[in-house]
């Protein structure tokens, strides 16, 4: 009889068997073993969106979720160095609440397309342009667009912090499908900007219509940075981590995530029961990071995340105004 004890690896093999074919498992073991390490010798924590593809997810990450969840837990962190497995903006906001900490994201280029869609001159615009309206950022953003803004939101609580200003008009910026989204659902007036997310523009209504037709018992559930007839045809819209949750809850039987297509291989782990119908799009900038470079991070500690002193004092405050609702 073998008594050899198993493996570390062998067991989170378990986990990712249905995405990665055994022949090329001992490749991807190399670098889990090496990433286990280098936390260890480095006092580093990985923290890794729900779009992160499932070998980073469920092998190596210490904390996985939505951007709500990562910018909380990164507040409460008390490793000296934190790994990003995300997109840039989501670095720079841990690197916020933690200013003490060496924050790395494994790839620069990781960006974001509604970060990209708005600048800090921008909103200086739109205050101009509507005197004493509040401005709320969403998350997905630069360090210097939430230094202009009065507090942040994510997908999750973007109605509590519109509605928490006690404002008749609030500026909601940059994401307009988000924007129009929660101006369905408050009696707030919103202010849009014209940004989008190129993985969930991409969704349309006729495509929910044919699934439906082709699946009748489908539930459908979206990302509210979706089209708002997308929203309105779905059965449940919610950031990442409120879909996880719904599958959780409710157990569908078939189920179809609008949103980025590592979410359905993540939950689908946890979810063998569900089968899920995977119409679905990769974010490009997500997918720049990859086990090969989160080791290359941790041997070189690269890439650090700086933000100017000033824009940082004041992007913080924005962030932590929404921690605190
Ligand atoms: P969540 O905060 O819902 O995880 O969304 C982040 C994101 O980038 C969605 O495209
Ligand atoms: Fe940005 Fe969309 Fe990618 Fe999320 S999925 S990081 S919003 S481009």
């Amino acid at each position: 009889m073998n008594t050899a004890p198993q493996r570390q690896t062998d067991r989170l093999y378990e986990r990712v068997r249905p995405f990665i074919p055994a022949l090329e498992w001992p490749v991807f073991a190399t670098e889990i073993d090496a990433i286990l390490e280098l936390k260890r010798a480095r006092d580093a924590v990985i923290l890794a969106h729900n779009y992160q593809t499932p070998e980073i997810y469920h092998c190596i990450a210490d904390i996985v979720g939505d951007s709500l969840q990562l910018a909380r837990e990164a507040a409460r962190l008390d490793a000296r160095v934190i790994v990003m497995a995300g997109v840039y903006f989501m670095a720079e906001t841990a690197k916020l609440i933690n200013p003490d900490k060496l924050v790395l994201i494994p790839d620069r280029e990781a960006g974001c397309s509604l970060a990209e869609s708005i600048t800090a001159e921008d909103v200086r615009d739109l205050r101009r342009q509507y005197p004493g309206i509040p401005v709320v950022t969403y998350v997905n953003t630069s360090a210097a667009v939430k230094a202009e803004s009065d507090i942040c939101c994510t997908s999750s609580n973007a109605r509590e912090v519109v509605e928490s200003l006690g404002s008749r008009k609030v500026i909601l910026i940059p994401d307009h499908y988000l924007a129009l989204n929660v101006a369905r659902e408050t009696s707030v007036e919103i202010i849009p900007w014209m940004g989008r997310c190129m993985v969930h523009e991409r969704f349309g209504v006729e495509e929910v219509r044919e699934l439906r037709r082709a699946h009748p018992d489908l539930a459908v559930l979206v990302h509210p940075e979706c089209q708002p007839e997308v929203v309105e045809e779905a059965d449940f819209s919610g950031s990442t981590t409120a879909l996880a949750r719904y599958i959780g809850e409710r157990h569908p039987t078939q189920v179809a995530l609008l949103t980025e297509c590592s979410m359905s291989d993540n939950i689908a782990v946890e979810h063998p029961e569900v089968q899920f119908i995977r119409p679905c799009n990769l974010c490009p900038h997500m997918k720049r990071i990859t086990l090969a470079k989160i080791r290359e991070s941790l041997t070189s500690l690269c890439y650090p995340v700086e933000i100017d002193g000033g824009i940082a004092d004041r992007a913080r405050a924005a962030v932590e105004r929404m921690l605190t609702l």
